[in-house]
């Protein structure tokens, strides 16, 4: 299949931060997208109405909670309503809680896992057989750098972007003969809205100015210490979908100032 005929995209969690620019470069590339993810209807329509005027592109939006199989149910639904059929899946929805692992709550523990990792496999599990129809589909999950490597009070975080790592490789496997490539996207620190409140922090901690203070948070963990753009992962996952990354399958690619070089 030619991917000049800009296949539809489903981006879970594509309302804010890194999900919002892979669809804001899906739609650039002339993509029909499916926007999601936990917003009120209204700012979601509106949402909506902004990428139909700005790319002229198919768009639907949705606010199902896929923290159940039911709702990852929902969510294909409605985008098989809004879009059609996608052939390109970006497993992109996360939530975060931290804790030392003894005092770890189990509620948490259940949230963390469902949305950044069970979701993934419902999704894919919902739309593989419409790839392999189509003999092309492509399957991107945002894990972290924390899929490869561990930070302390991170216990749900880490297991399930390790084991977004471990099945992505399975999707691959199972999928090579049928024009299918599955990968994820290991990022670093992004700049997002929660960076400037921990770098506030520090600053003040640590009587530094701003600047100082981001190199002192980012620096903790990467070599490089900079932040990577929410709009460098947008470019990636356009990349993995485009012919010369059909080789590509498997991979686990980290985009991570050089964190888990170390
Ligand atoms: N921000 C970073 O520095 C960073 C670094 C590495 C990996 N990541 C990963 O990238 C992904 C996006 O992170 P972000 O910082 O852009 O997050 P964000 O908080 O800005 O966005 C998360 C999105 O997921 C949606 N979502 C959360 N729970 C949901 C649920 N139960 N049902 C439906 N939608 C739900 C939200 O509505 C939102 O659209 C996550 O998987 C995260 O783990 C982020």
């Amino acid at each position: 299949m030619q991917q000049e005929q800009k296949q539809p995209v489903l981006i879970s969690g594509s309302t804010s931060g890194i999900g919002l620019a892979i669809a804001h470069r899906m739609a650039g590339a002339g993509h029909p997208v499916m926007l999601h993810g936990l917003m009120e209807p209204a700012q979601g329509a509106q949402l909506q109405r902004q990428f139909r005027e700005k790319y002229a592109v198919e768009c639907g939006f949705s606010a199902a909670n896929i923290a159940s199989e039911e709702g990852c149910a929902q969510l294909v639904a409605e985008t098989r309503e809004a879009i059609g059929q996608p052939s390109i899946l970006v497993n992109n929805a996360g939530v975060q809680f931290t804790s030392q692992a003894q005092d770890f709550p189990t509620e948490q523990w259940h949230r963390i896992i469902a949305i950044n990792l069970s979701a993934a496999f419902f999704l894919s599990r919902e739309l593989l057989p419409g790839m392999r129809e189509n003999q092309w589909g492509r399957i991107i999950n945002i894990a972290s750098v924390h899929g490869l490597v561990a930070s302390e009070q991170k216990a749900a975080y880490c297991a399930a972007k390790h084991g977004l790592v471990g099945l992505t490789k399975v999707l691959a496997l199972e999928n090579a003969d049928f024009g299918i490539t599955a990968n994820a996207i290991c990022p670093g620190w992004v700049e997002t809205p929660l960076i400037q409140p921990q770098i506030e922090a520090i600053a003040e901690r640590e009587s530094l100015d701003l600047e100082a203070a981001r190199i002192r948070l980012i620096g903790a963990k990467q070599p490089l210490t900079r932040a990577t753009a929410p709009e460098a992962i947008g470019e990636l996952a356009l990349y993995l979908c485009g012919d010369f990354a059909n080789t590509i399958t498997g991979a686990s690619l980290p985009v991570d100032g050089g964190w888990s070089a170390q």
